[in-house]
């Protein structure tokens, strides 16, 4: 992750980049990452969210494509790895027992990367393992590493989870895998009082409201569609998307951006705002 000192007043007002399945090796149009990239430049966003899926088949050259558009972004990155980044299924050795050495060599050794600012704090946890085919995993080490890092927070924080895999089923999607574990996983998001939670892998842009039972916890899940690939599936086949977040005192927006491939840019095409919770102390 690209780091940045921790400097200047506090501030009330943060604007996040969320792309997802970038998929190099399936690139869908010749400049579109370029668009994808300068796009989110000019927006000035505080921190790009990269939920997964870098590379097609985790070969050498799709992942230095990829190291090479996060160190084109002039704001700070966090990335989580997806299970296209781990050694395809004939590399039967590595998958099983190092499944994540090209990612760890040439993206990031932090597999559970943060981001903290006053107000603001977004952790990433890894889902994709060698021995998991799509549905993704999570462990109960990775539920600890989770209540360590929000529960340190002040209550104001605005706090933002992002994982590739989903963790909960939903509707307005059909039929589609969730992580294994991904109940007590969402649960504990729940317990944390996340707010917003990032994640990609379905290929579809969708922006869920749900309530996690039985503590009732309202949380919001941004599933972004396929930032630059050819994969994008029904209703969103062949189609691009990204997502814009803008956190302010009182709401937050998640503003998907949808790529027009005649005029070769991205363009809002929906605007979902929900209240800030208030919580105590906050
Ligand atoms: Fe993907
Ligand atoms: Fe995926």
């Amino acid at each position: 992750m690209k780091t940045e000192s921790l400097t200047g007043a506090k501030r009330s007002e943060y604007r996040i980049a969320h792309i997802s399945d970038i998929h190099f090796g399936r690139i869908a149009h010749p400049a579109i990452v370029e668009s994808l990239v300068t796009e989110i430049n000019d927006a000035g966003v505080d921190l790009v969210v990269v939920s997964g899926d870098l590379t097609q088949r985790a070969f050498p050259h799709q992942y230095r494509a990829a190291a090479q558009m996060l160190a084109s972004f002039d704001a700070p990155w966090i990335v989580v790895p997806g299970n296209h980044d781990v050694f395809p299924w004939w590399r039967t050795f590595s998958r099983l027992f190092d499944p994540l050495r090209r990612y760890r060599r040439m993206i990031t050794d932090d597999l559970s990367p943060q981001f903290t600012r006053d107000g603001l704090a977004v952790l990433g946890i890894n889902s994709a393992f060698g021995r998991t085919i799509k549905g993704g995993r999570i462990d109960d080490s990775q539920r600890v590493a989770m209540r360590a890092f929000f529960g340190s927070l002040p209550d104001s924080t605005f706090r933002v989870l992002t994982v590739h895999h989903h963790l909960t089923a939903l509707e307005a999607l059909g039929d589609h895998d969730i992580a294994h574990e991904a109940e007590a996983t969402l649960a504990c998001a729940a317990e944390m009082n996340v707010d917003l939670v990032l994640c990609g892998h379905l290929h579809v842009s969708h922006v869920a409201h749900v309530q996690v039972f039985p503590s009732g916890h309202p949380l919001v899940i941004a599933s972004a569609g396929t930032a630059t690939s050819d994969r994008g599936r029904k209703p969103h086949k062949k189609t691009n998307f990204y997502n814009q977040i803008f956190i302010t005192d009182t709401n937050f927006d998640v503003v998907e951006h949808q790529f027009s491939p005649e005029g070769m840019v991205f363009e809002e095409v929906r605007r979902s705002t929900f209240p800030r919770i208030v919580r105590a102390g906050g």
